[in-house]
């Protein structure tokens, strides 16, 4: 079936959630990377948590609390003024260089985002980046109240903009998102940044396990879900080269 409509996950596919570090550690010196990775890790466990407790709060709550568990656990005191600015990237975060030249390839197709982001946050988010000039839509979950991996986050892609499942590719970095979007029916592609040879070599290289390799480890291989993607590629830029029509 040819594909008329690429969806894509933001956080971590199109934009590059790596890219507070620099802030975190002008922020916090010494503590930028550590506070970066357990930032990530907790921001998306607890929307697993808030999904399952039928508790949900919007990405930018949840955003704002894995932040203050990061920094409290690390015994890090700071002012409202450090916090804001930290927050405040995620409004600024750096597109992967591919993402702009990869999404204006796959054009004239119906383009969108369905991310967790809440809608301000990915608004702003597309706006300062200049996506909004490529999307068709920019889709949250917030209007299902659930997060993904949850069937009724990937409802919104029909909901939103007229299509079966079997009708689109949804592309996204993150394996838990893989799964759940394969688990949906959609036809899918795994951005696959941290291939398991280079995976391999880090974690046997050095004695002491750096913060970033433990996030690699934890959420950049493909988890063991039974879902698999239907496309492995290694940059957005390779998306044009395997859709057929
Ligand atoms: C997103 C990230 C959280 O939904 O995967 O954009």
């Amino acid at each position: 079936m040819p594909t008329k409509t690429v969806v894509f996950d933001a956080y971590g596919t199109l934009y590059d959630i790596q890219s507070v570090a620099e802030i975190t550690e002008d922020a916090f010196p010494g503590y930028g990377e550590i506070i970066t990775q357990v930032w990530r890790i907790k921001q998306l466990e607890y929307t697993w948590l808030r999904s399952l407790m039928r508790r949900y709060q919007d990405f930018s709550a949840v955003t704002r609390d894995s932040l203050a568990y990061t920094l409290r656990v690390m015994g890090l005191s700071y002012e409202g003024e450090a916090f804001e600015r930290i927050i405040d990237k995620y409004l600024h975060l750096d597109l992967y260089a591919d993402a702009t030249d990869a999404l204006t390839a796959l054009k004239p197709r119906k383009l969108a985002i369905l991310s967790n982001g809440s809608p301000d946050m990915l608004n702003a988010l597309v706006r300062n980046t200049g996506l909004d000039r490529l999307l068709d839509a920019t889709i949250s979950v917030d209007a299902k109240k659930n997060f993904k991996p949850s069937p009724e986050a990937y409802e919104l892609i029909g909901e939103a903009l007229g299509t079966a499942p079997g009708e689109v590719l949804f592309v996204s970095s993150n394996p838990w998102d893989v799964a759940g979007a394969k688990a949906f029916g959609l036809n899918v592609a795994w951005i696959e940044r941290v291939t398991p040879e280079a995976m391999a070599l880090t974690c046997v290289e050095t004695e002491l396990v750096a913060p970033l390799t433990m996030f690699k480890a934890i959420r950049t291989q493909m988890d063991e879900l039974g879902f698999a993607p239907d496309h492995r590629v290694r940059s957005l830029s390779e998306l044009a080269g395997i859709i057929q029509g």
